[in-house]
C-alpha cells in the first residue's frame, strides 16, 4: 500500500515528540492496539533517528519522519527506516532527496504559490501546516478549488473534534496532530492513556 493510500485508510497521523528512545516500542504497541498503526516521529529531539529505527524494527507500525528541513535529515531518517518524510514547509532540496531515496515526501504548503512550487517538484500530497492558524478547513477548501489534483494532510492546532471539519473535505486524505500522543504522557510512560486517546480519536473520525 502506498503512503497516500495508508493515509486515506487511517485518516489520522499521530505527530510524535519522543524524549526517550526506549519509548519507541511501547508507543508502537500503543498505536497498534489503539487501531492506528502509523506515526510521524519528529526531528525535534536528539533521539528521533533511534526512535524511528526502533519503531520500524518493531514492525507493527508504518513510521515516517517529521519536522525534516534539510536533505541531510532525509538521509538520516531514511537510513533509520522512515517510509515518508514530512516537512513543515516546502524545500525543493528536501523533496529531491526524498525522490532520490524513493520515499514519499509530504512538504508543507498553505499558499497557492507554495502549492505550485510543490507541484513543480513533482509532489501532489501536501501537509497543510499550521492548519488552525492558516484559515482552517475553509482555507483548505478554497485552496482545493484551483488545485483539484492536490491532496492535503492538515496538521497543527487540530484535535479529535475539529478533525471532522477537515476530513469532510474530499481533498483531505488525513489529518495530523499531537493531541493523541501528548509529549508529557509519552515522557511519563503513560502508554495506556495513549492507547485510549488513539482509540477515541479513531472512533471519532469513523463516525
Ligand atoms: C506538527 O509538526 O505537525 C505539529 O507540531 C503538530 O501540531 P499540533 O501539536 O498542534 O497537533
Amino acid at each position: 500500500m502506498t503512503i497516500p493510500e495508508l493515509l486515506r485508510r487511517h485518516r489520522l497521523v499521530p505527530v510524535v515528540v519522543l524524549d526517550d528512545a526506549a519509548s519507541a516500542e511501547p508507543l508502537a504497541d500503543a498505536l497498534a492496539t489503539g487501531g492506528l498503526p502509523i506515526a510521524e516521529v519528529t526531528f525535534r529531539t536528539p533521539v528521533a533517528a533511534e526512535a524511528i529505527a526502533r519503531m520500524a524494527a518493531h514492525g507493527g507500525v508504518t513510521v515516517g519522519a517529521g519536522t525534516v528541513t534539510t536533505p541531510e535529515q532525509v538521509d538520516v531518517a531514511v537510513g533509520a527506516g522512515a517510509r515518508f518524510v514530512v516537512s513543515p514547509g516546502f524545500s525543493a532540496a528536501v523533496v529531491r532527496r526524498c525522490q532520490e531515496h524513493g520515499v514519499t515526501a509530504l512538504p508543507g504548503a498553505v499558499t497557492a504559490t507554495e502549492v505550485i512550487a510543490a507541484l513543480d517538484a513533482g509532489v501532489d500530497t501536501l501537509k497543510f501546516f499550521p492548519a488552525g492558524t492558516s484559515g482552517g478547513a475553509a482555507a483548505v477548501a478554497a485552496l482545493s478549488a484551483p488545485f483539484g489534483q492536490v491532496s492535503f494532510v492538515p496538521t497543527g492546532g487540530i484535535d479529535a473534534v475539529t478533525a471532522a471539519d477537515y476530513l469532510a473535505l474530499p481533498s483531505v486524505l488525513a489529518v495530523g496532530g499531537s493531541w493523541m500522543v501528548p509529549r508529557a504522557a509519552l515522557a511519563a510512560g503513560e502508554f495506556e492513556k495513549v492507547t485510549r486517546l488513539v482509540r477515541e480519536s479513531v472512533e471519532a473520525v469513523a463516525r
